[in-house]
């Protein structure tokens, strides 16, 4: 917890999901990038998923270098018709590993609930939604001149990222860009904007940004537990009172989401004045 509210990030290495579980689904991450650029879009043009793809593009003046893909989750059979149908493992590894995350983060947001005394259950009731992102950085003959990621944060509950063994990741902290340090075999925990919102800014989303490689590839695997569209996201009413006023104004996740990309993709909304009540 305590993590939380100076970083907004915390690593958990007793997670119990089997490391086996873990190596299977990057494996098959790794995989599916590694196949022609057109082969992966050809299996994106399915719905329900969507090859952001292109190793090279900029995004706000700033040159990125990244492939990603990103879908559903949840409900697992509602959404597992639409993932890649190769590498032909996908499907099988992915849903193991989605399930494995899915009941891990409801875990932690169960703790985070006790943690700042919300009634049991507060928080898992609003996460109806969960999508993967899965990244390829490749190696960078010149990462002074890209990023992997551009500085955001995500515009989740929580994330849970599995970075394999390749760094990259920085949070920004006291206007210092700080190297997350690869911890093997675990997750990292990042506190998302809703969370923030709802813990009336007792827990921090950081800021964070991915650097490129001149060697290595990265890849990891993002997966993200949100809250459906219309769900009214608001400080909780128990953390609110005359000597504590409401920090962030209230609403649906769907505002928050569209009122954000109205500062850029990924701009942080929260620090632009528009989301603060007061
Ligand atoms: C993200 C993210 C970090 C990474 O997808 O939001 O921050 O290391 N990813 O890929
Ligand atoms: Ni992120």
């Amino acid at each position: 917890m305590k993590a939380g509210q100076e970083f907004g990030f915390f690593q958990v290495i007793n997670h119990g999901v089997a490391k086996e579980v873990m190596s299977r689904a990057m494996e098959v991450v790794k995989e599916l990038f590694d196949m022609p650029a057109e082969e992966i879009c050809k299996e994106a043009n399915r719905d329900g998923w969507v090859y952001m793809g292109s190793t090279s593009h900029d995004i706000n003046g700033v040159h990125l270098w990244r492939d990603n893909i990103k879908h559903q989750c949840h409900p697992l059979e509602l959404s597992m018709q639409f993932w890649p149908q190769n590498p032909t493992r996908y499907r099988e590894v992915v849903a193991s590993y989605v399930v494995h995350i899915r009941a891990l983060s409801l875990r932690i947001l169960e703790a985070i609930c006790e943690g700042l005394g919300l009634e049991k259950g507060h928080l898992e009731e609003m996460s109806q939604v969960q999508f993967l992102t899965a990244s390829n950085y490749p190696p960078c003959p010149n990462p002074g001149l890209t990023l992997g990621l551009i500085k955001h944060v995500d515009h989740s509950l929580i994330t849970i990222l599995f970075q394999g063994t390749t760094d990259g990741l920085q949070i920004l902290k006291d206007g210092h860009w700080i190297g997350v340090e690869l911890v093997p075999d675990s997750f990292l925990v990042n506190i998302g904007s809703q969370i923030e919102i709802i813990s009336n800014g007792k827990l921090k989303c950081a800021e964070h940004r991915v650097v490129t490689n001149p060697k290595e590839a990265r890849t990891t695997i993002a997966t993200f537990i949100n809250p459906l569209p219309h769900c009214i996201i608001e400080p909780a009413r128990c953390l609110v009172n005359d000597s504590d006023p409401p920090l962030y104004a209230s609403m649906s996740f769907q505002e928050f989401v569209d009122a954000s990309k109205a500062f850029g993709p990924h701009t942080d909304a929260l620090q632009n004045g528009v989301f603060p009540q007061n």
